[in-house]
């Protein structure tokens, strides 16, 4: 059996991790042989390839992006996409795909499964926002970069009487910010599930800098004021339909310079959090799951994605993974309500 392997969206740690542990289990238990497709769905759309064996993953382990390169082509976007595709894995004779990606890579992959193709996803994103899974890899190293920004931040933040906000990535979901902002004892947190009222922001930063602590606000770029739309740096959307988000942490440093009078910069975390080498963690969960998706090819579990459940990988529906976002619950969020102020 010949199967394709592809890896979309924006890029995250972990994504070679994913390619070793398919291609070296694939090759020594099952004998399969490989083919690396390029830039996401671009790579089956445009026939675009890249040898893929053992040699190929030596090495991949601790490296950061992905050896397959990554689009955000969506070929149901594209007139004759899916024909094409079909029609490029048959003349290259590649017998089923593995899909890595988030929502959007696996939302047509769901879709290419409808309509005959056999494909098994594995979830990736930053984010954390795919549903069916309890973490998706390249979050824990996100976290991480994330923490280590705020920590640094405090002592700069007190040595000049500032609040420093942090605008870190989330476009639907504040996960990255909730664990980062926790973990790293932010006095306000951000999401994108919960309006901010800015008054109450501003009382938060003033009564931080009351007790001579200066005030650290870590928000997600897609957090939106309870009167107001997120922040966009372009209105163009991408062949999913994504806007570009930022511009929420300027925002919050100049009303609350406005409101409080006291100084407030921001720094955006932006690619920072998506490159670079994964944490073992994202290795470990990354590698686990490439081998449970060879091993769904194996037994044919065609429209599966392999997804974490407490400390157990399991199979499940990709129809399922994809219909709705996992979003931050509100009762989690309270629980950080403690620390802001
Ligand atoms: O989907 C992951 C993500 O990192 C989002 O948090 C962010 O909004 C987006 O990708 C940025 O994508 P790009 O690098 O294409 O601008």
């Amino acid at each position: 059996m010949r199967i394709g392997v592809l890896t979309g969206g924006g890029d995250c740690p972990g994504l070679n991790a994913v390619i070793r542990a398919v291609v070296r289990k694939g090759v020594t238990e099952y004998g399969y042989s490989f083919l690396g497709f390029r830039d996401g769905w671009r790579g089956p759309l445009e026939a675009l390839t890249k040898p893929l064996d053992i040699p190929a993953v030596r090495g991949l382990l601790p490296r950061g992006g992905t050896i397959l390169g990554s689009s955000r082509t969506n070929p149901f976007a594209v007139e004759g996409g899916v024909e094409r595709i079909k029609k490029n894995l048959q003349d290259l004779g590649v017998d089923a795909l593995i899909a890595i990606g988030g929502e959007d890579t696996l939302g047509v992959a769901t879709k290419l499964h409808e309509i005959g193709v056999n494909v098994v996803g594995v979830p990736k994103t930053i984010d954390n926002d795919l549903s069916g899974t309890d973490y998706t890899f390249g979050f824990d190293t996100a976290v991480n970069i994330a923490m280590e920004a705020i920590d640094r931040l405090h002592t700069t933040a007190e040595s000049h009487h500032r609040a420093l906000i942090v605008e870190v990535m989330g476009r639907h979901a504040g996960w990255i910010a909730l664990h980062a902002g926790m973990a790293g004892g932010a006095n306000i947190i951000l999401i994108p599930e919960v309006r901010f009222d800015i008054e109450q922001v501003c009382k938060w930063a003033e009564s931080r800098f009351r007790l001579d602590y200066a005030p650290i606000i870590v928000v997600s770029e897609g957090a939106k004021p309870k009167d107001g739309d997120e922040s966009l740096l372009s209105g163009e959307k991408d062949a999913f339909g994504h806007v570009r988000l930022g511009g929420i942490g300027d925002y919050l440093a100049r009303e609350i310079e406005a409101r409080t009078g006291k100084e407030a910069r921001t720094t955006v975390l932006g690619h920072v959090q998506r490159g670079g080498t994964p944490t073992a963690r994202d290795r470990w969960l990354a590698t686990r799951f490439g081998l449970h998706a060879i091993d769904a090819v194996h037994a044919q579990q065609w429209g599966q994605m392999a997804a974490l459940r407490g400390t157990d990988i399991v199979m499940v529906p990709l129809a399922e993974a994809t219909k709705e976002l996992k979003l931050v619950d509100p009762a989690l969020y309270a629980e950080a309500e403690v620390f802001f102020g």
